[in-house]
């Protein structure tokens, strides 16, 4: 049994301190990740480390070992923030800049580069706190939208820990996050991660989206190649602690248990007799609740169903949170007003339409209006998950009950047999209300079952089970990168091999493996440094200096003119040997007239993108266009051209952001093959990058040293990460 631990990193504590008259006050914290994790890691032997919720200056010395000790009670360490951390970096950066801008709130969204600074330094206090507490091996699980950067942090300073993100909010769309000054850097920031997980696949696809338009990146399905990793990146739709609500509720509708107060309270309006009903809402007061809203939705159902006054009330419970931020201090108001506005319109002597809690209420309190509301209203405008949605499914004990939830909340996407509406269409709401309260017993039990069913399956500990091993598997991920990865041994191997050997081949393709790409393939000319490292290798009278590319002759003859080097061009139809060209393939090119017309439709409907015309080949770059809409265009290009190249003999080859038409029959593998028994050569040396130098790995023999430059799967045995590795490692034989 190995003795890793798995550390768990979020803003808030699953507990809150305060301290009143100098004693230490201890409650949970509300929220879903808080509320959410908290079972996770009530059962595992890990730690979590995060904020007590009091600023550093307001833990008098003398308690200070007292609050340790109960955090430290609780498997919790602590960082400490101090007030100018909480304005700036929570309240500020995070709930002021982050959390609207991810929800779609762009109006509310600040972009302070104070708060910005503050942002990165918190998050290295919290890297330095989990430094302490890591070691190799270790499982990190980073959580939410406070702690972005932490990740790379962390990977810097430890690259063998297994770090895990999970974002608990939406991620915006492309259009949203490109808006943001500092979008690299939070991007770099995650992908730190080894895993990183959201909760729908709509969070995931808007996160791609960013990483292969901001920063460029490659994505395969949904891994993401950066520099020598591959990050996985998956959507687990969080649960709730099933059995924990689910009993309680049993627990709760046990005759002999006492009723609370409230309880009784709401005994009193319920009288299924003349249909009197509760309809409870309960959220954090936060703007992205769709609190307001609500309220007027529910004036205009009264309104329209005048059937229904003095019959329903809605019990709206509302959970203080950052009441500091403006924002929050005007919902308030408006909320307050609201409801003032809505009771003083409809209110009767023996009713009001909408009972206003804003308090947080213990946990027993939130199963009575659970278990007493017939229906839930839960009608965020926008919300990563929502949990209390999963909350009032479980504690439907009897199966009655009818959820009616916003289709703008991630939960949505899993709970297709509630009522699912748009919160901000009045009659939407209104409609599913009516729905709601007159639904006939059998239909809420059979929605209710299906729900239920589901919840009980993934629930909260199966969605942490999944994630975590998931996370264990991109253990193999790196692996597969590790076993070819060439180490300082390899390239010591290949140096003895180097100099023992009295005649060599070196075999080296241009883009991409002796010089990094330009968006411009006529811009990527030969520098002074590459010129002169290729000399001393032409010196060297053991060796056979070959370049060899898809580039087409003419280019090459224009920038080797005056250099002794062998070239092959065109993919392996021309050789240069000692300055003299021979065809090595003949080949047709009236095929070429015929499909110039169609490549340029592409082009016209690709920005971005155009066409390279060679002697034997077209090729259409799309290296600066929309990388999604690149996609989509090479599959839609491959289907057009399939027919054509079939009956011309063609084939289609996929570079690095390139796409080539040329005749089948000629490849960098038949070049290959034509070279290497030519000579007896007892070295022999092959560096490519793409897809079309994997035939040279191919026809390479056995005992070659076959090198791929970037570590995609490949053919080769060893990977090295850049073409300026490729220099590194050549600079080393000469
Ligand atoms: P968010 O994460 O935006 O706050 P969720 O609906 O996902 O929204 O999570 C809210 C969580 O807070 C739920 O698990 C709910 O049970 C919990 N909660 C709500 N009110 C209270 C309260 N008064 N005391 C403790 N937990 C609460
Ligand atoms: C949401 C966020 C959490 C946060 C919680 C409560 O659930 O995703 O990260 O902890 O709200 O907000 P607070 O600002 O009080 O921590």
């Amino acid at each position: 049994m190995s003795s890793n631990k798995t550390i768990i990193v979020s803003n808030r504590l699953p507990l809150q301190i305060s301290i009143k008259d100098n004693s230490i006050e201890v409650s949970p914290s509300v929220g879903g990740l808080a509320t959410g994790m908290k079972s996770v890691h009530k059962d595992g032997n890990g730690l979590w480390i995060g904020w007590s919720g009091i600023p550093e200056e307001d833990i008098n010395p003398s308690l200070l070992k007292k609050v340790k000790g109960r955090i430290e009670e609780a498997k919790c360490a602590s960082v400490e923030l101090t007030k100018q951390d909480i304005e700036d970096y929570y309240l500020g950066f995070s709930n002021r800049t982050l959390w609207p801008l991810f929800h779609y709130f762009m109006e509310y969204t600040e972009f302070e580069t104070k708060e910005w600074e503050a942002y990165k330094a918190v998050n290295e206090k919290f890297a330095k706190v989990v430094l302490e507490h890591a070691n190799d091996g270790d499982t990190v699980w980073v959580h939410d939208y406070q702690l972005l950067l932490l990740p790379e942090l962390l990977k810097n300073k430890k690259p063998n820990l297994t770090i895990g993100f999970f974002l608990h909010i939406p991620f915006p769309s492309y259009e949203i996050f490109r808006t943001f000054p500092w979008r690299s850097e939070v991007l770099t920031g995650m992908l730190g991660a080894d895993l990183i997980g959201f909760h729908t696949y709509d969070y995931e696809r808007h996160f791609l989206s960013s990483i292969k338009r901001i920063l460029r990146l490659d994505v395969n399905f949904n891994e993401i190649s950066y520099h020598d990793r591959l990050i996985k990146v998956d959507s687990f739709p969080m649960g709730i602690d099933y059995d924990k609500f689910h009993n309680a509720a049993l627990e709760h509708n046990n005759s002999e248990t006492e009723k609370s107060d409230l309880q009784k309270r709401l005994d009193d309006h319920k009288d299924p007799k003349e249909n009197k009903k509760l309809v409870l809402s309960i959220d954090r007061m936060d703007y992205t609740k769709g609190i307001p809203n609500r309220i007027k939705a529910f004036e205009y159902f009264l309104d329209n169903n005048p059937q229904y006054q003095e019959k329903v009330r809605l019990v709206m419970l509302a959970v203080p949170s950052r009441s500091n931020v403006p924002q929050y201090i005007k919902l308030k108001r408006e909320t307050d007003e609201l409801v003032g506005r809505v009771n003083g319109k409809f209110a009767t002597v023996s009713w009001t339409p909408i009972w206003y809690f804003y308090r947080s209420l213990p946990f027993d309190n939130l199963i009575d209006l659970y278990t007493s509301a017939d229906v839930a209203l839960i009608t965020p405008v926008r919300d990563g998950m929502n949990l209390v949605a999963k909350e009032y499914v479980a504690t439907r004990t009897n199966g009655d009950g009818v959820l009616i939830l916003s289709e703008m909340a991630g939960a949505a996407k899993e709970m297709n047999e509630a009522i699912l509406i748009n919160p901000n269409s009045f009659d939407d709401f209104s409609n599913a209300l009516k729905k709601g309260l007159e639904m006939p017993l059998e239909e809420q039990q059979s929605r209710i079952k299906i729900l239920q069913k589901r919840l009980r399956r993934y629930d909260v500990e199966k969605w942490a089970h999944e994630f975590l091993s998931a996370l264990e598997a991109t253990k193999e991920l790196k692996e597969v990168i590790v076993a070819k990865k060439m180490t300082v041994a390899d390239v010591a191997t290949i140096k003895q091999n180097y100099q023992k050997a009295s005649n060599r081949l070196l075999l080296l393709d241009y883009d991409g493996t002796l010089t990094g790409f330009k968006d411009n393939p006529q811009d990527a000319k030969p520098d002074e440094e590459l010129f002169s490292l290729l000399d001393k290798l032409q010196a060297q009278k053991e060796n056979n200096l070959v370049i060899i590319s898809g580039r087409d002759k003419q280019t090459f003859n224009k920038w080797f003119k005056n250099k002794p080097y062998n070239l092959v061009t065109d993919h392996g139809v021309w050789l240069r040997d000692k300055g003299d060209w021979t065809a090595l393939e003949r080949l047709k090119t009236d095929w070429m007239d015929r499909l110039l017309p169609i490549l340029e439709t592409f082009v016209d409907r690709t920005p971005g993108t155009f066409i390279e015309k060679k002697n034997y080949s077209l090729a259409w770059h799309y290296r600066t266009a929309d990388p999604e809409l690149a996609q989509i265009r090479t599959t839609e290009l491959k289907t057009v051209i399939t027919s054509m190249i079939a009956n011309n003999d063609l084939s289609l080859l996929e570079g690095n952001k390139v796409m080539e038409i040329k005749s089948s029959n000629v490849n960098k593998g038949r070049a290959t093959n034509r070279l290497v028994v030519e000579e007896d050569y007892d070295f022999i040396m092959v560096i490519g990058d793409d897809w079309t130098d994997e035939y040279m790995f191919e026809e390479a023999p056995e005992s070659s040293f076959t090198i791929k430059v970037g570590y995609k799967k490949t053919k080769a045995k060893f990977q090295i990460k850049s073409s300026e590795q490729v220099r590194d490692l050549l600079v080393s034989l000469t």
